[in-house]
């Protein structure tokens, strides 16, 4: 005679490998956001697309890439750094063995209709949003972002596929849309990618910095050698 089978218990499904999306909400100054919003006019002057009148303006692509020198961005910057500090440590970062760099640091402003397609950025190992407006309704744009691969979808391409047969579910999203919020700031590893949708918002100019952070190991003192997996300090560099 067989035995019978174990009683039934209940699947469990395990999230594996997660992300790490990092967000803070701040409470700035209005007065201060509104004289960031200022300065970003000044500095994009009469450009107003990237040129491209479908694609928002980015500093980066247009001389202005190290906000964080500019006297209006730098205290609110060297907040962003602090939290930047905070995600590396929860992720489990020796700060005390690794070098934190500011690589380049930008506005973007969409206009209406306006988009940032779909990238991400090689150059860099951590990335930040900060919103200086945004209602957290996405109509002035959400930031999309996709996972590196989407393993869960089982069949490749049926998570965005047309009447196949698979419902909406956490486990099987094709992306992630964040609302602009202003005071939000988002960190995010570089290597993920990530666009900007359409600013549905006539009457919104959505205004935005970015910041991309590398790592690296701290200076090694005389006759030590650096970690093997940082590059060494880039002081430490030799330009050919
Ligand atoms: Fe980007």
């Amino acid at each position: 005679m067989s035995l019978p089978l174990p009683g039934p218990g209940e699947l469990a499904i395990e999230p594996l490998f997660p992300v790490a999306l990092g967000r803070v909400q701040l409470a700035p100054d209005p007065i201060d956001t509104a004289l960031q919003i200022q300065a970003i006019h000044r500095l994009r002057g009469e450009a107003t697309s990237n040129p491209d009148p479908g694609c928002a303006w980015t500093g980066d692509l247009n001389g202005v890439w190290q906000l964080q020198q500019h006297p209006d961005f730098a205290p609110l910057i060297a907040t962003l750094v602090a939290h930047a500090e905070a995600y590396l440590q929860q992720l489990g970062f020796d700060r005390s063995r690794l070098a934190l760099h500011i690589q380049r640091c930008w506005p973007v402003l969409s206009e209406a209709g306006q988009v940032v397609g779909r990238h991400h950025h090689p150059n860099a190992h951590l990335s930040a949003i900060y919103y200086l407006n945004g209602d957290g309704t996405g109509r002035s744009g959400c930031l999309r972002l996709w996972p590196h691969r989407q393993i869960n979808e089982l069949v490749p391409g049926m998570a965005v596929g047309h009447d196949g047969p698979l419902a909406l579910s956490p486990w099987t999203a094709p992306w992630v849309d964040v609302a602009p919020q202003a005071g939000l700031l988002l960190l995010f590893p570089s290597c993920l990618d990530h666009a900007v949708l359409p600013n549905e918002d006539p009457d919104d100019l959505r205004c935005s910095l970015s910041i991309d952070f590398a790592l690296s190991a701290p200076a090694a003192a005389a006759e030590a050698t650096p970690p093997e997996y940082l590059a060494p300090h880039p002081s430490q560099w030799q330009e050919l």
